[in-house]
């Protein structure tokens, strides 16, 4: 499909058809960038937490997990920097009176330029055929090279811009690129200014006594705040790491794409402590770890790319994005950052108790460096289900199907009664409550068996099983593959080992 909008369209239509996302109160008109999962969605974001989790905890001998509360001491925000700095700096139109984000702006623009490069790309694989040889043409092409130069001095004005806290050029970077806004078409922008993105509520009675505390806008600080708990009571050396999965909430201000910008959202993050001086080679290390990760999901690599920050948080010594190519073009999926001693010594300062590691190889102590890896766990559901959606011709008929990952897939076999008599239905239900405990499997018997496959091919259901007369006299059943479709007549004893081996992580 060569209509990026109208697949994106298509793809948010689908989830909510098929139960995969709804919008949070949708009966009293809907909240913005809040979303609620239906029961095919809660199954898949399920199954993509559970991956994350066997791959970064179970996995590996040296990351325990942790589940800490969204409340925290209200210091703990002062101390992590977001109290004081986590800003996004807003413009409006004055015409509209629509608001912007001005960085989203600046970086829709460069994006712009950017596909103008693709574009030369494919228009020259064409002309020069199998001799084509890209990287030479992107390096050497004036036009490319032009656009190149372009795309990166915004970028490196627009990040010193905001080092410098100078909202001044910000703006006039905005005007003298000549940016207007979708809907009023005008350049007549007010001044750009920062906005504190976490939200703010009380604890205790209304009266005096209440607390002002934030709803936690990153779960890192609930891992920091925990570093001696759990190094102690998991008798962890370094280096190790901690993880942890949960909500997180933000303020956004322009919260559009879907999930991809959420107001409420999962995050699902690991803090790796490090000797200082050692934080570039875990870096480097985590940097490739993640990336074989997504590619473990059968991902095609050219969808990913590595995005350098221009712009550092105010933590890091060194981040970088894993990028996916989402409908809307290249976006962040997940954050790499080496956030250095900053948070630790920040909490030690601002408790006033010492948090520092004591390593026997060297016989010192000290507050450990920090390499963090960080993603959306929405994002992750919108990508597998954007990269998954898929529009194919099968006998002159039009078939939609999702290509799940197996092992992500919300049910993995339907079991299906080719009639709803002769006692099918009940050798279909047999066969189900022995597969159950180990698979989520759905049964269905309405329609014909052509619906039935159809549907659950729109799920992503890896497997059919079909039940027929046959199967009464010979315990076999037909077994249908969701990506070939192709049947094949087997035994009942044999379905739970090869859906097994079809959605199990052991590949061996
Ligand atoms: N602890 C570091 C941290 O929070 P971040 O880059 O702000 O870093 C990490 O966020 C990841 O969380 C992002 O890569 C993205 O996948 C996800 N994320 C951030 N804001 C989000 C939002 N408003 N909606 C959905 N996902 C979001």
């Amino acid at each position: 499909m060569a209509n990026y909008e109208e697949v994106f369209r298509k793809v948010v239509a689908h989830a909510k058809e098929y139960g995969f996302i709804f919008q949070s109160s949708e009966l009293y008109d809907g909240l913005g960038a809040v979303y609620d999962y239906g029961p095919n969605g809660v199954e898949l974001k399920n199954n993509i937490r559970d991956y994350w989790w066997k791959s970064m905890v179970n996995m590996n001998d040296n990351i325990v997990g942790l589940d800490s509360a969204i409340f925290m001491h209200p210091a703990t925000w002062k101390a992590s920097g977001h109290v004081d700095a986590f800003n996004d700096p807003l413009i409006d139109n004055k015409d509209s009176k629509k608001r912007y984000r001005a960085d989203v702006l600046i970086e829709e623009h460069v994006a712009r330029i950017e596909s103008k490069i693709e574009k030369e790309v494919k228009k020259a694989a064409k002309r020069f055929g199998d001799s084509f040889d890209e990287e030479q043409f992107v390096s050497t092409n004036p036009r490319v090279v032009g656009y190149k130069e372009k795309c990166t001095s915004i970028m490196q004005r627009f990040a010193q811009a905001m080092n410098d806290n100078d909202l001044v050029d910000v703006k006039a970077l905005i005007e003298e690129l000549g940016i207007v806004c979708p809907f009023s078409g005008t350049k007549n922008w007010t001044d750009v200014r920062q906005f504190n993105l976490m939200f703010k509520t009380q604890m205790g009675s209304t009266a005096d006594g209440a607390t002002d505390l934030y709803l936690r806008p990153e779960t890192a600080q609930g891992i920091f705040v925990n570093f001696l708990n759990v190094q102690k009571t998991a008798r962890m050396k370094l280096p190790f790491g901690i993880a942890q999965t949960g909500k997180a909430f933000r303020n956004e201000i322009v919260a559009r794409q879907f999930i991809f910008r959420m107001r409420e959202f999962e995050q699902m993050e690991m803090q790796f402590f490090v000797r200082p001086g050692q934080e570039m080679k875990w870096y480097e290390h985590w940097k490739e770890s993640r990336m074989q990760w997504h590619l473990s999901l059968g991902i095609d690599k050219e969808q990913f790319r590595f995005h350098d920050h221009d712009n550092l948080a105010h933590y890091a010594n060194a981040a970088c994005d894993i990028e996916f190519k989402f409908p809307f073009g290249f976006k962040e999926l997940e954050g790499i950052h080496s956030r250095t001693d900053f948070d630790l010594k920040s909490h030690q300062e601002h408790s006033g108790r010492k948090v520092q590691y004591f390593d026997p190889e060297i016989n010192e102590s000290y507050v450990p460096y920090v390499v963090e890896t960080s993603i959306g766990l929405d994002r992750m559901f919108l990508t597998i289900l954007s990269n998954s959606y898929q529009e194919e011709e099968v006998n002159g008929e039009n078939r939609l199907v999702l290509s799940i990952p197996p092992m992500l897939s919300p049910v993995k076999a339907a079991i299906l009664p080719l009639t709803k008599k002769d006692g099918l239905p009940e050798k279909a239900k047999e066969i189900l409550k022995s597969l159950q405990y180990d698979f989520n499997c759905q049964y269905e018997e309405k329609d014909s068996i052509g619906k039935r496959y159809r549907r659950q091919d729109a799920i992503g259901t890896p497997y059919c099983i079909t039940v027929d007369h046959q199967s009464l006299e010979n315990h076999t059943v037909t077994l249908r593959d969701r990506d070939t479709m192709q049947q094949e007549r087997i035994a009942i004893e044999q379905l739970h080992r090869l859906i097994s081996k079809k959605v199990g992580l052991n590949r061996d």
